[in-house]
Protein backbone atom coordinates (compact mmCIF):
# COMPACT_ATOMS: atom_id res chain seq x y z
CA UNK A 1 0.00 0.00 0.00
CA UNK A 2 0.87 3.19 -0.89
CA UNK A 3 2.76 5.75 1.45
CA UNK A 4 -0.12 8.30 1.31
CA UNK A 5 -2.80 6.12 2.14
CA UNK A 6 -1.21 4.26 4.88
CA UNK A 7 -0.91 7.79 6.07
CA UNK A 8 1.74 9.74 7.76
CA UNK A 9 2.38 12.38 10.11
CA UNK A 10 2.27 15.93 9.25
CA UNK A 11 5.38 16.72 11.38
CA UNK A 12 8.09 15.52 13.43
CA UNK A 13 6.22 17.14 16.41
CA UNK A 14 3.86 15.04 15.41
CA UNK A 15 5.74 12.00 15.13
CA UNK A 16 7.60 12.51 18.48
CA UNK A 17 4.69 13.18 20.52
CA UNK A 18 2.87 9.32 19.21
CA UNK A 19 6.41 7.82 19.73
CA UNK A 20 7.07 9.48 23.54
CA UNK A 21 3.22 8.67 23.79
CA UNK A 22 3.83 5.13 23.39
CA UNK A 23 7.24 5.19 25.19
CA UNK A 24 5.38 7.37 27.93
CA UNK A 25 2.70 5.23 29.97
CA UNK A 26 1.93 3.10 33.45
CA UNK A 27 5.17 1.58 32.96
CA UNK A 28 6.54 5.48 33.72
CA UNK A 29 4.61 6.80 36.01
CA UNK A 30 3.60 3.49 37.80
CA UNK A 31 5.84 0.91 37.01
CA UNK A 32 9.04 2.82 37.34
CA UNK A 33 8.63 4.53 40.54
CA UNK A 34 7.27 1.40 42.38
CA UNK A 35 10.31 -0.72 40.93
CA UNK A 36 12.46 2.19 42.41
CA UNK A 37 10.75 2.24 45.57
CA UNK A 38 11.73 -1.43 45.96
CA UNK A 39 14.74 -2.05 44.41
CA UNK A 40 17.23 0.62 46.64
CA UNK A 41 15.72 3.74 45.17
CA UNK A 42 18.55 5.67 43.29
CA UNK A 43 20.60 2.48 42.41
CA UNK A 44 17.67 1.16 40.69
CA UNK A 45 17.61 4.56 38.67
CA UNK A 46 21.21 4.16 38.13
CA UNK A 47 20.99 0.43 36.61
CA UNK A 48 17.98 1.66 34.85
CA UNK A 49 19.43 4.52 33.08
CA UNK A 50 21.74 1.97 31.83
CA UNK A 51 19.83 -0.70 30.39
CA UNK A 52 17.65 2.22 28.47
CA UNK A 53 20.63 3.71 27.10
CA UNK A 54 22.99 0.92 26.12
CA UNK A 55 19.94 -1.73 25.56
CA UNK A 56 16.91 0.28 24.63
CA UNK A 57 18.17 2.98 22.28
CA UNK A 58 19.99 0.81 19.73
CA UNK A 59 16.97 -1.92 19.79
CA UNK A 60 14.62 2.00 19.19
CA UNK A 61 16.72 3.03 16.76
CA UNK A 62 16.66 -0.80 15.12
CA UNK A 63 12.97 -0.80 15.08
CA UNK A 64 13.06 3.20 13.48
CA UNK A 65 15.22 1.94 11.02
CA UNK A 66 12.90 -1.05 9.57
CA UNK A 67 9.97 0.38 10.01
CA UNK A 68 10.49 3.77 7.83
CA UNK A 69 12.92 1.57 5.73
CA UNK A 70 10.05 -0.77 4.32
CA UNK A 71 7.43 1.14 4.99
CA UNK A 72 5.08 -1.29 6.97
CA UNK A 73 4.04 -3.40 9.79
CA UNK A 74 6.49 -5.92 11.55
CA UNK A 75 4.94 -8.99 9.43
CA UNK A 76 5.08 -6.88 6.32
CA UNK A 77 8.72 -5.34 7.06
CA UNK A 78 10.33 -9.19 7.34
CA UNK A 79 8.35 -9.91 4.24
CA UNK A 80 9.67 -7.16 2.44
CA UNK A 81 13.32 -6.62 3.50
CA UNK A 82 15.83 -9.36 1.78
CA UNK A 83 16.76 -12.50 4.18
CA UNK A 84 13.37 -11.45 6.43
CA UNK A 85 10.97 -14.40 5.01
CA UNK A 86 12.52 -16.39 8.00
CA UNK A 87 11.57 -14.02 10.64
CA UNK A 88 7.54 -13.48 9.28
CA UNK A 89 6.94 -15.66 12.60
CA UNK A 90 8.84 -13.09 14.77
CA UNK A 91 6.31 -10.43 13.33
CA UNK A 92 3.30 -12.12 14.11
CA UNK A 93 4.37 -12.91 17.55
CA UNK A 94 5.09 -9.60 17.74
CA UNK A 95 1.62 -8.29 16.87
CA UNK A 96 -0.25 -11.06 19.03
CA UNK A 97 2.40 -10.37 21.97
CA UNK A 98 1.54 -6.77 21.67
CA UNK A 99 -2.60 -7.14 21.74
CA UNK A 100 -1.63 -9.38 25.24
CA UNK A 101 -0.21 -6.23 26.50
CA UNK A 102 -2.96 -4.17 25.45
CA UNK A 103 -5.26 -6.90 27.01
CA UNK A 104 -4.31 -6.35 30.37
CA UNK A 105 -2.86 -2.78 29.99
CA UNK A 106 -6.61 -1.72 29.68
CA UNK A 107 -7.35 -3.50 32.76
CA UNK A 108 -5.15 -1.55 34.81
CA UNK A 109 -5.91 1.85 32.70
CA UNK A 110 -9.77 1.09 33.27
CA UNK A 111 -8.75 1.86 37.03
CA UNK A 112 -7.23 4.91 36.73
CA UNK A 113 -10.71 5.96 34.96
CA UNK A 114 -12.61 4.08 38.06
CA UNK A 115 -10.20 6.53 40.54
CA UNK A 116 -10.86 9.35 38.13
CA UNK A 117 -14.48 9.23 38.00
CA UNK A 118 -15.18 8.00 42.10
CA UNK A 119 -14.68 11.85 43.46
CA UNK A 120 -17.74 12.99 41.19
CA UNK A 121 -19.46 10.45 42.56
CA UNK A 122 -18.96 11.26 45.73
CA UNK A 123 -19.50 14.97 44.89
CA UNK A 124 -23.40 14.07 44.07
CA UNK A 125 -23.87 11.77 46.46
CA UNK A 126 -23.87 8.42 44.97
CA UNK A 127 -21.33 6.74 48.08
CA UNK A 128 -21.83 3.15 46.68
CA UNK A 129 -21.28 3.96 43.25
CA UNK A 130 -18.49 5.60 44.03
CA UNK A 131 -17.33 2.65 46.14
CA UNK A 132 -17.65 0.37 43.82
CA UNK A 133 -16.11 2.13 40.75
CA UNK A 134 -13.07 1.56 42.50
CA UNK A 135 -13.63 -1.63 44.09
CA UNK A 136 -11.32 -3.54 41.02
CA UNK A 137 -14.03 -6.22 41.53
CA UNK A 138 -14.78 -8.53 38.52
CA UNK A 139 -17.35 -6.30 37.20
CA UNK A 140 -15.83 -2.79 37.82
CA UNK A 141 -12.74 -4.36 35.90
CA UNK A 142 -14.44 -5.05 33.08
CA UNK A 143 -16.69 -2.49 32.86
CA UNK A 144 -13.70 0.15 33.07
CA UNK A 145 -11.47 -2.21 30.39
CA UNK A 146 -14.08 -1.93 28.10
CA UNK A 147 -14.32 1.62 28.28
CA UNK A 148 -10.79 1.96 27.71
CA UNK A 149 -10.77 -0.46 24.81
CA UNK A 150 -13.55 1.98 23.16
CA UNK A 151 -11.37 4.69 23.58
CA UNK A 152 -8.49 3.39 22.06
CA UNK A 153 -10.20 1.68 18.95
CA UNK A 154 -12.35 4.94 18.27
CA UNK A 155 -8.75 6.93 18.35
CA UNK A 156 -6.63 4.37 16.07
CA UNK A 157 -10.25 4.19 13.73
CA UNK A 158 -9.61 8.07 12.81
CA UNK A 159 -6.17 7.39 11.74
CA UNK A 160 -2.75 8.34 11.45
CA UNK A 161 -3.05 12.07 11.21
CA UNK A 162 -6.46 12.76 12.71
CA UNK A 163 -6.01 9.75 15.38
CA UNK A 164 -3.26 9.18 16.56
CA UNK A 165 -0.99 12.60 15.71
CA UNK A 166 -3.72 14.81 16.64
CA UNK A 167 -4.51 13.30 20.24
CA UNK A 168 -1.05 12.81 21.13
CA UNK A 169 0.00 15.90 20.45
CA UNK A 170 -2.61 17.61 22.87
CA UNK A 171 -2.27 15.02 25.49
CA UNK A 172 1.45 14.50 25.99
CA UNK A 173 2.09 18.53 26.74
CA UNK A 174 -0.76 18.23 29.58
CA UNK A 175 0.65 15.33 30.70
CA UNK A 176 3.93 16.83 31.40
CA UNK A 177 2.15 20.41 32.54
CA UNK A 178 0.33 18.20 35.19
CA UNK A 179 3.33 16.27 36.10
CA UNK A 180 5.77 19.13 37.20
CA UNK A 181 2.69 21.14 38.84
CA UNK A 182 2.24 17.86 40.83
CA UNK A 183 5.76 17.45 41.40
CA UNK A 184 6.33 21.22 43.21
CA UNK A 185 3.15 20.72 45.11
CA UNK A 186 4.43 17.30 46.57
CA UNK A 187 7.64 18.73 47.34
CA UNK A 188 6.02 21.15 49.42
CA UNK A 189 4.42 18.67 51.96
CA UNK A 190 5.83 17.29 55.49
CA UNK A 191 7.97 14.36 54.89
CA UNK A 192 8.93 14.56 51.32
CA UNK A 193 11.97 15.10 51.22
CA UNK A 194 12.95 12.00 53.04
CA UNK A 195 11.25 10.18 49.93
CA UNK A 196 13.31 12.68 47.79
CA UNK A 197 16.91 11.51 49.62
CA UNK A 198 15.67 7.51 49.06
CA UNK A 199 14.89 8.52 45.43
CA UNK A 200 18.37 10.20 44.92
CA UNK A 201 20.79 8.61 46.91
CA UNK A 202 21.80 5.27 45.73
CA UNK A 203 21.89 2.35 48.27
CA UNK A 204 24.95 0.45 46.09
CA UNK A 205 23.83 -3.14 47.96
CA UNK A 206 21.16 -3.71 46.27
CA UNK A 207 22.80 -2.84 42.55
CA UNK A 208 24.43 -6.19 42.52
CA UNK A 209 22.01 -8.27 43.09
CA UNK A 210 20.98 -9.91 39.36
CA UNK A 211 17.68 -9.84 39.97
CA UNK A 212 17.69 -5.51 39.28
CA UNK A 213 19.66 -6.49 36.33
CA UNK A 214 16.44 -8.69 35.25
CA UNK A 215 14.14 -5.57 36.43
CA UNK A 216 16.10 -3.07 34.76
CA UNK A 217 15.94 -4.67 31.67
CA UNK A 218 12.75 -5.70 31.52
CA UNK A 219 11.66 -2.16 32.78
CA UNK A 220 13.71 -0.56 29.71
CA UNK A 221 12.64 -2.70 27.49
CA UNK A 222 8.18 -2.38 28.48
CA UNK A 223 9.01 1.32 29.15
CA UNK A 224 10.37 2.35 25.75
CA UNK A 225 7.59 -0.26 24.02
CA UNK A 226 10.34 -2.49 22.29
CA UNK A 227 10.18 -5.69 20.28
CA UNK A 228 6.04 -5.83 19.56
CA UNK A 229 6.26 -3.28 16.99
CA UNK A 230 4.94 -0.14 18.29
CA UNK A 231 7.74 1.78 17.68
CA UNK A 232 8.62 -0.03 14.25
CA UNK A 233 5.16 1.38 12.90
CA UNK A 234 4.85 4.63 14.33
CA UNK A 235 8.40 5.17 12.35
CA UNK A 236 6.44 3.51 9.33
CA UNK A 237 4.74 7.13 9.16
CA UNK A 238 7.12 9.52 9.38
CA UNK A 239 8.76 11.46 6.29
CA UNK A 240 12.20 10.44 4.43
CA UNK A 241 13.63 14.16 5.52
CA UNK A 242 13.54 13.17 9.08
CA UNK A 243 16.64 12.28 10.98
CA UNK A 244 16.02 9.04 12.79
CA UNK A 245 18.98 9.18 15.31
CA UNK A 246 17.63 12.52 16.61
CA UNK A 247 14.53 11.31 16.71
CA UNK A 248 15.43 8.23 18.64
CA UNK A 249 17.57 10.22 21.23
CA UNK A 250 14.57 12.22 21.90
CA UNK A 251 11.73 9.93 22.58
CA UNK A 252 14.80 7.90 24.49
CA UNK A 253 15.63 11.05 26.93
CA UNK A 254 11.71 12.18 27.21
CA UNK A 255 10.72 8.33 28.14
CA UNK A 256 13.66 8.81 31.03
CA UNK A 257 13.16 12.26 31.70
CA UNK A 258 9.35 11.59 32.48
CA UNK A 259 9.82 8.42 34.38
CA UNK A 260 12.55 10.38 36.20
CA UNK A 261 9.98 13.15 36.85
CA UNK A 262 7.45 10.35 38.38
CA UNK A 263 9.79 9.41 40.67
CA UNK A 264 10.08 12.44 41.88
CA UNK A 265 6.63 12.29 42.32
CA UNK A 266 5.51 9.40 43.53
CA UNK A 267 8.17 8.74 45.97
CA UNK A 268 8.13 12.00 48.20
CA UNK A 269 4.52 11.35 47.89
CA UNK A 270 4.91 8.06 49.52
CA UNK A 271 6.87 9.51 52.36
CA UNK A 272 4.59 12.60 52.87
CA UNK A 273 1.80 9.86 53.19
CA UNK A 274 3.62 8.24 55.66
CA UNK A 275 3.98 11.37 57.68
CA UNK A 276 0.52 12.48 57.62
CA UNK A 277 -0.34 8.55 58.76
CA UNK A 278 -0.65 6.19 55.96
CA UNK A 279 1.27 2.88 56.43
CA UNK A 280 3.67 2.32 53.39
CA UNK A 281 5.44 -0.83 55.11
CA UNK A 282 3.86 -3.94 54.67
CA UNK A 283 4.61 -6.40 57.28
CA UNK A 284 7.89 -7.25 55.82
CA UNK A 285 8.62 -3.89 56.72
CA UNK A 286 9.08 -3.25 52.84
CA UNK A 287 7.74 -0.37 51.31
CA UNK A 288 4.58 -1.30 49.67
CA UNK A 289 4.91 -1.52 46.24
CA UNK A 290 3.15 -2.96 43.04
CA UNK A 291 -0.45 -1.78 42.25
CA UNK A 292 -1.26 -1.22 46.05
CA UNK A 293 1.10 1.53 45.72
CA UNK A 294 -0.91 3.66 43.73
CA UNK A 295 -4.20 2.45 44.36
CA UNK A 296 -3.66 2.63 48.23
CA UNK A 297 -1.15 4.89 49.26
CA UNK A 298 -1.86 7.84 47.22
CA UNK A 299 -5.49 7.60 47.90
CA UNK A 300 -5.06 7.58 51.36
CA UNK A 301 -2.66 10.88 50.90
CA UNK A 302 -5.06 12.39 49.07
CA UNK A 303 -7.98 12.10 51.41
CA UNK A 304 -5.54 13.36 54.54
CA UNK A 305 -5.40 16.57 52.22
CA UNK A 306 -9.49 17.52 52.40
CA UNK A 307 -11.06 19.03 49.54
CA UNK A 308 -7.04 19.87 47.98
CA UNK A 309 -6.53 16.42 47.87
CA UNK A 310 -9.72 15.10 46.08
CA UNK A 311 -8.83 18.00 43.35
CA UNK A 312 -5.09 16.83 43.38
CA UNK A 313 -6.79 13.12 42.94
CA UNK A 314 -8.49 13.84 39.83
CA UNK A 315 -5.52 15.63 38.65
CA UNK A 316 -3.47 12.94 39.26
CA UNK A 317 -5.81 9.72 37.60
CA UNK A 318 -6.42 11.96 34.54
CA UNK A 319 -2.60 11.99 34.36
CA UNK A 320 -2.49 8.40 34.42
CA UNK A 321 -5.55 7.82 31.57
CA UNK A 322 -3.96 10.55 29.32
CA UNK A 323 -0.53 8.59 29.63
CA UNK A 324 -1.89 5.71 29.44
CA UNK A 325 -4.28 6.35 26.73
CA UNK A 326 -1.21 7.38 24.32
CA UNK A 327 0.46 4.47 24.94
CA UNK A 328 -3.16 1.82 24.79
CA UNK A 329 -3.48 3.40 21.14
CA UNK A 330 0.43 2.66 19.46
CA UNK A 331 -0.23 -0.81 21.06
CA UNK A 332 -4.03 -1.61 18.89
CA UNK A 333 -1.96 0.28 15.92
CA UNK A 334 0.37 -2.40 15.44
CA UNK A 335 -2.12 -5.48 14.22
CA UNK A 336 -4.29 -2.78 12.67
CA UNK A 337 -1.44 -1.70 10.67
CA UNK A 338 -0.91 -5.28 9.25
CA UNK A 339 -4.37 -5.76 8.58
CA UNK A 340 -4.23 -2.60 6.85
CA UNK A 341 -1.47 -3.16 4.86
CA UNK A 342 -1.30 -6.81 3.82
CA UNK A 343 -4.55 -7.69 4.06
CA UNK A 344 -6.37 -5.00 2.06
CA UNK A 345 -8.52 -4.47 4.98
CA UNK A 346 -10.26 -0.71 5.57
CA UNK A 347 -8.72 1.33 8.67
CA UNK A 348 -11.94 1.64 10.83
CA UNK A 349 -13.05 -1.95 10.15
CA UNK A 350 -10.12 -3.35 11.00
CA UNK A 351 -9.90 -1.35 14.30
CA UNK A 352 -13.31 -2.34 15.33
CA UNK A 353 -12.30 -6.11 14.63
CA UNK A 354 -8.86 -6.44 15.92
CA UNK A 355 -10.21 -3.72 19.27
CA UNK A 356 -13.40 -6.55 19.65
CA UNK A 357 -10.76 -9.41 19.79
CA UNK A 358 -8.28 -8.55 22.19
CA UNK A 359 -11.23 -6.66 24.21
CA UNK A 360 -12.61 -10.10 24.39
CA UNK A 361 -8.86 -11.10 25.34
CA UNK A 362 -8.57 -8.87 27.95
CA UNK A 363 -12.29 -9.45 29.67
CA UNK A 364 -11.23 -13.72 29.41
CA UNK A 365 -8.42 -11.97 32.23
CA UNK A 366 -10.41 -9.54 33.80
CA UNK A 367 -12.86 -13.20 34.34
CA UNK A 368 -10.23 -14.67 35.65
CA UNK A 369 -8.15 -12.15 37.20
CA UNK A 370 -6.02 -14.55 39.68
CA UNK A 371 -5.16 -17.08 37.18
CA UNK A 372 -4.57 -15.04 34.27
CA UNK A 373 -3.71 -11.50 35.27
CA UNK A 374 0.48 -11.56 36.32
CA UNK A 375 0.85 -14.33 34.13
CA UNK A 376 -0.17 -12.69 31.61
CA UNK A 377 1.81 -9.56 32.70
CA UNK A 378 5.11 -11.35 33.45
CA UNK A 379 5.30 -13.69 30.33
CA UNK A 380 4.95 -10.92 27.53
CA UNK A 381 6.56 -8.41 29.47
CA UNK A 382 9.85 -10.18 30.95
CA UNK A 383 10.03 -13.10 28.34
CA UNK A 384 8.29 -12.24 25.03
CA UNK A 385 9.13 -8.66 24.63
CA UNK A 386 13.25 -8.89 24.89
CA UNK A 387 13.04 -12.19 23.01
CA UNK A 388 11.20 -10.08 20.45
CA UNK A 389 14.27 -7.35 20.82
CA UNK A 390 16.76 -10.12 20.76
CA UNK A 391 15.50 -11.20 16.88
CA UNK A 392 15.32 -7.57 15.81
CA UNK A 393 19.21 -7.37 16.96
CA UNK A 394 20.19 -10.91 15.04
CA UNK A 395 18.35 -9.43 11.85
CA UNK A 396 19.00 -5.64 12.06
CA UNK A 397 22.75 -6.44 13.01
CA UNK A 398 23.61 -9.44 11.12
CA UNK A 399 20.84 -10.26 8.39
CA UNK A 400 20.51 -6.73 6.67
CA UNK A 401 23.19 -5.14 4.86
CA UNK A 402 24.98 -2.20 6.22
CA UNK A 403 24.53 -0.56 2.74
CA UNK A 404 20.79 -0.29 3.22
CA UNK A 405 20.88 0.71 6.94
CA UNK A 406 23.02 3.18 5.91
CA UNK A 407 21.27 4.29 3.26
CA UNK A 408 17.85 4.44 5.17
CA UNK A 409 19.81 6.48 8.14
CA UNK A 410 21.30 8.77 5.60
CA UNK A 411 17.52 10.12 4.75
CA UNK A 412 17.21 13.05 6.84
CA UNK A 413 21.14 12.61 8.13
CA UNK A 414 23.45 12.90 5.37
CA UNK A 415 26.70 12.66 7.63
CA UNK A 416 25.82 9.66 9.50
CA UNK A 417 27.96 7.49 7.20
CA UNK A 418 31.49 8.70 8.92
CA UNK A 419 29.29 9.71 12.77
CA UNK A 420 30.09 8.37 15.87
CA UNK A 421 26.87 7.09 16.28
CA UNK A 422 27.69 4.87 12.97
CA UNK A 423 30.86 3.64 14.56
CA UNK A 424 29.03 2.23 17.58
CA UNK A 425 25.75 1.64 16.90
CA UNK A 426 26.53 -1.52 14.59
CA UNK A 427 28.28 -2.89 17.98
CA UNK A 428 26.09 -2.30 19.87
CA UNK A 429 22.75 -3.93 17.80
CA UNK A 430 25.49 -6.68 17.33
CA UNK A 431 26.87 -7.87 20.02
CA UNK A 432 26.39 -5.55 23.46
CA UNK A 433 22.38 -5.40 23.30
CA UNK A 434 21.90 -9.50 22.62
CA UNK A 435 24.31 -10.68 24.83
CA UNK A 436 22.92 -8.41 27.56
CA UNK A 437 19.35 -9.81 26.65
CA UNK A 438 20.21 -13.47 26.34
CA UNK A 439 22.39 -13.32 29.58
CA UNK A 440 19.27 -11.99 31.48
CA UNK A 441 16.91 -13.95 29.53
CA UNK A 442 18.88 -17.24 30.55
CA UNK A 443 18.93 -16.53 34.18
CA UNK A 444 15.23 -15.51 34.06
CA UNK A 445 14.92 -19.15 33.15
N1 LIG B 1 5.66 1.95 27.07
C1 LIG B 1 4.39 1.82 27.70
C2 LIG B 1 4.50 2.20 29.16
O1 LIG B 1 5.61 2.48 29.64
O2 LIG B 1 3.50 2.23 29.83
C3 LIG B 1 3.82 0.44 27.55
C4 LIG B 1 3.87 -0.14 26.16
C5 LIG B 1 3.37 0.58 25.07
C6 LIG B 1 4.39 -1.39 25.97
C7 LIG B 1 3.40 0.04 23.80
C8 LIG B 1 4.41 -1.94 24.71
C9 LIG B 1 3.92 -1.23 23.63
F1 LIG B 1 3.97 -1.75 22.44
Amino acid sequence: MSGASRGEFSSSFGFIMAAAGSAIGLGNIWGFPTQTAQNGGAAFVILYLIMAFLVGYPILLAEFTIGRHSQSNPVGAYKSIKGGSRFVPVGFLGLFTVGLILSFYSIIAGTMVAYFISPFLSLVGANDAAAWVISQGVGANMLFASLFFFLTILIVAAGVKNGIEKWSSRLMPTLLLILVLLVIYVLTLDGAMEGLKVYLLPDFSKVLSAGLFTSALGQAFFSLSLGVGSMLVLASYTSKKENLVRLGRLVTLSDVGIAFLAGLLIIPAMYAASASGTQIFDEAGNLISGPNLIFQVLPALFNSMGSIGVALSIVFFFLMIIAALTSTISMLEVPVAYAVDNRNVARSKASIAIGVFFWAVSMTIALNFDLLFNLVVTMTTQYIQPLLGLFICIFVGWVMSRNTLIEELKQGNPEIENSFFMKIWPLFVRYVSPILILIILIQAF
